[in-house]
């Protein structure tokens, strides 16, 4: 079995991660890979802050401070967060490290050797006003695309990337006046090079999720263009080169390549490290929301590729949508929506786990709510799931204080168990996340049927010991198969009912019985 390298797009820290951030990256991410590593697979789960861009100085200058203290004050705030909503990373970095400034210099020296990288003159935005050349989200306009809000190369309502120049009523952000043109060279990353090894790599990938390859399909017919990959600005990675040190490398340059110096960081050494990112028995799954596909599917693999070393690419790429409420993108910079910090003052970590995964945008954007969360809670973690749990768990435990040993299973219960089993398991690997956990309440209501329908409390002693030990297992497999989701929960169940060494596989089989402790609820309804 190939060792699996997971990571999740970096969020950016000028602000803490909405609950959009979560869902569209690290907690698909956490899914997964606690999903893998249930089944005995080697995984190796990464993700760290992303730390430089404009933004950092704009947010920096807003609440008077420096972008230094601004990244390390949000990274700590962050990674706290992120222990809240228990993401379990292997390790979490940041970008601005030591080991990332070197690898980034490292692959830059490479890919200039190897005659990728170009320098060009063009005209870029400057405000005569601010006597500074503005950089992507220093300038704001209307969308060409959509007449969203334009905030540099990108569009913050609909996505799409964007030529400054076809901005519409392009404005300095620090000062408000509108912008002009001037002449300055900038280094650019020879994608044209790249073409054909990127139409070939991309045709080969098989195992990308749907949007992924849409997005991808998309913007390789517009055909591919040199990008910059140097900046005006004093926050980042200063460019190794003469005449540049008035210049960054471009935030999308040195972020990816985090992916590696966080490796690096983690295994401490460089065998273990290149023993994941130089061997063919890696698979490299990356997870994201879809605006950053391209830069995953195309930029940084030419980027690798490029330094002709045999990096490893991504082999498969998971993007999902947006999760939006009231029609917007939860958005940081514009600071729409519950923050990540009010969420989890409100409600557990696992309530907003198990709503954002039931409205996982995994090809279409969706819409949070707090009806939807309240709903969602009510009628399906605490109904289906956590009353269950609880009714025969305490069944069991006043009629017996175990679970009873029984030997026989009904036909159709082993039946319908190995069948939605099997779905769930398929849905977990091609990260139908969503899907999966409708499986898994479906598996819920059976199993709440074949309690209620087969009335134990009013049974003789063998049959009423038989439905109380398939009843606990139900238990058992159903807080097996939500792990990956609901982790706290279901390691709750597993502490009443005293099992260790959990496995995937034990989700099919009826295989419990012994002492159980005495039971408290575990969901409360909203
Ligand atoms: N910070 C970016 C975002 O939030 C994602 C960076 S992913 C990486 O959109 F590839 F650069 F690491
Ligand atoms: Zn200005």
């Amino acid at each position: 079995m190939k060792r699996k390298l997971i990571t999740s797009a970096l969020p950016y820290i000028h602000g803490i991660p909405h609950l959009g951030n979560i869902i569209g990256s690290v907690l698909q991410a956490d899914v997964y890979s606690r999903f893998c590593r249930l089944r005995g697979e080697n995984v190796l789960f990464i993700c760290g802050s992303d730390s430089h861009g404009t933004m950092f100085e704009i947010t920096a200058k807003k609440e008077g401070t420096t972008p230094e203290k601004l990244v390390y004050e949000n990274h700590r705030k962050v990674k706290e967060i992120f222990r809240k909503f228990n993401l379990s990373f292997d390790y979490y970095g940041i970008t601005d490290s030591e080991t990332n400034r070197e690898l980034t210099s490292y692959i830059f020296g490479k890919l200039d050797k190897n005659g990728y990288i170009k320098e060009k003159e063009v005209e870029s935005a400057y405000c005569d006003n601010c006597k500074r050349f503005l950089s992507d989200r220093l300038i704001e306009g209307i969308c060409p695309f959509c007449g969203g809000l334009a905030r540099g190369d990108q569009c913050d309502d609909c996505g799409k990337l964007i030529d400054i120049k076809e901005i519409i009523k392009p404005h300095c952000v620090l000062c408000g006046k509108p912008i002009v043109f001037k002449k300055i060279t900038h280094l650019f990353l020879d994608l044209p090079k790249f073409e054909k090894e990127l139409l070939d790599f991309v045709e080969k990938s098989s195992r990308w999720s749907k949007l992924a390859k849409t997005e991808t399909v998309g913007f390789l017919k517009q055909g591919l263009k040199p990008r910059a990959i140097t900046r005006d600005a004093t926050w980042g990675f200063k460019v190794p080169r003469k005449d540049y040190e008035n210049k960054v490398f471009y935030v999308w340059f040195d972020a990816p390549i985090g992916y590696l110096s966080f490796t690096k960081e983690y295994c401490g050494d460089e065998k273990e490290f290149e023993d994941w990112w130089k061997n063919k028995d890696t698979e490299l799954v990356q997870f994201m929301a879809k605006d950053n596909t391209i830069f995953h599917s195309i930029i940084f693999p030419a980027m690798l590729k490029g330094c002709r070393e045999n990096w490893k690419v991504v082999d498969r790429l998971v993007s999902c949508g947006w999760l939006r409420t009231e029609g917007i993108k939860f958005s940081k910079s514009r600071g729409k929506g519950l923050t990540t910090e009010e969420a989890l003052k409100k409600y557990p970590a696992d309530y907003w786990r198990f709503v954002l995964i039931s409205l996982y945008p995994e090809q279409n954007d969706s819409v949070f709510s707090m009806e939807i969360l309240k709903e969602t809670i009510n009628n399906e973690f605490a109904d289906i799931i956590g009353n269950f749990v609880h009714r025969v768990l305490s069944f069991c435990y006043s009629n017996y204080k175990e679970v009873p040993k029984i030997d026989f299973v009904e036909d159709k219960i082993l039946e319908e168990t190995k069948k939605i089993y099997r779905e769930i398991t398929k849905n977990f690997e091609e990260c139908r996340f969503q899907e999966a956990l409708k499986n898994i309440i479906h598996y819920g209501k059976i199993s709440n049927a074949y309690f209620n329908n087969n009335e134990p409390w009013k049974k003789e002693e063998e049959e009423k010991k038989k439905i109380s030990f398939i009843s606990a297992n139900l238990v058992k497999n159903l807080a097996i198969l939500l792990y990956p989701i609901v982790p706290k929960f279901s390691k709750q169940v597993f502490d009443f009912l005293e099992v260790k060494n959990i496995k995937w596989e034990n989700a099919k089989e009826f295989d419990f019985s012994g002492k159980i402790k005495e039971l408290k609820p575990l969901v409360d309804k909203l």
